[in-house]
């Protein structure tokens, strides 16, 4: 038996990066997923690969209507929306705050939080009704700190933090759970693209990712995958409105006073 047996979920921007990594490890664990993705080749092809457990949908995620149909397809497929995890993202707008145009702005934001805000709203009407889920945010280390990505990400994903927090709270009592994920730099398409300029560059990637790391190694999808399967299963049911950061102490974690206790 998996630690997930039966259990269904949504993962949006499940097609790729950490997205793919939960789909894979959830339905190891025996869980069903629908994969809701703009991206239809990647998302068909994981699909496919792993059979009857997943289904895949075209979902945008600043559309109401489409994360709606996510959410129906889970039910209608799988029988229930156990877990839904709004998880799909992009770095958005870059550059000084004075040349950042308000188109730019407006778009990363709703990809960014019009979706987690979508997507918790419509969890949580189907979940009220079961009487349990999970809900599982993206967010970042950037979500916790500031000078960790650019800033209307930052404000973004701080945003991610403050609502998942805020429905927690009315979650709780009827047997729901809120958390956030907050990854730090993690390999994936999105991370490949931000260090080397290739979004397919992934071995350059992880050289040059890792070796900001403490411990000389960054985390793949899988390592958030972990959580993940934590957070969704019953393992987790203690956990609410809590917000899990995942750096391996690479930013978030200061060491300034490591002058109390010397770091080799
Ligand atoms: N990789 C990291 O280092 C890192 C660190 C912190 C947080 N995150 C967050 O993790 C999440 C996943 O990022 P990733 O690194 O796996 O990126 P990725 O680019 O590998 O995957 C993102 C997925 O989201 C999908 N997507 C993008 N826009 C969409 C839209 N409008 N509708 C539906 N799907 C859409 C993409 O098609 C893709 O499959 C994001 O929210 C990101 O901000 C990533």
């Amino acid at each position: 038996m998996g630690r997930m047996e039966g259990l269904a979920a949504v993962v949006t921007g499940g097609a790729r990066g950490i997205g793919e990594g939960i789909v894979r490890r959830y339905v190891a664990e025996g869980a069903r997923c629908v994969i809701a993705d703009i991206d239809v080749e990647a998302g068909e092809r994981l699909a496919a690969e792993l059979g009857d457990s997943v289904a895949f949908l075209r979902c945008d995620v600043t559309s109401e209507a489409d994360i709606v149909a996510a959410i129906d397809l889970c039910i209608s497929r799988f029988g229930a929306l156990d877990i839904m995890i709004n998880n799909a993202g992009i770095s958005g707008v870059t550059g000084p705050i004075q040349d950042t145009e308000l188109a730019d702005f407006e778009r990363t934001m709703a990809i960014l939080t019009t979706s987690v805000f979508l997507g918790t709203k419509h969890a949580m009407r189907v979940m009220k009704e079961q009487g349990h889920g999970s809900i599982i945010n993206t967010a970042s280390t950037a979500g916790v700190q500031g000078g960790l990505g650019p800033h209307v990400y930052t404000m973004a994903k701080h945003g991610v933090v403050g609502l998942s927090k805020s429905v927690a709270v009315e979650a709780a009592p009827r047997g729901i759970r809120v958390n956030v994920l907050c990854p730090g730099a993690t390999l994936s398409s999105l991370t490949a693209a931000v260090v080397t300029g290739d979004k397919d560059n992934l071995d350059a990637a992880y050289e040059r990712l890792s070796s900001k790391y403490p411990g000389g190694k960054a985390p793949r999808p899988e390592d958030m995958a972990n959580a993940a399967v934590w957070l969704g299963s019953d393992e987790g049911r203690f956990m609410n409105g809590a917000v899990i950061i995942m750096d391996a102490g690479k930013e978030v974690l200061s060491d300034r006073a490591a002058k109390f206790y010397p770091i080799d």
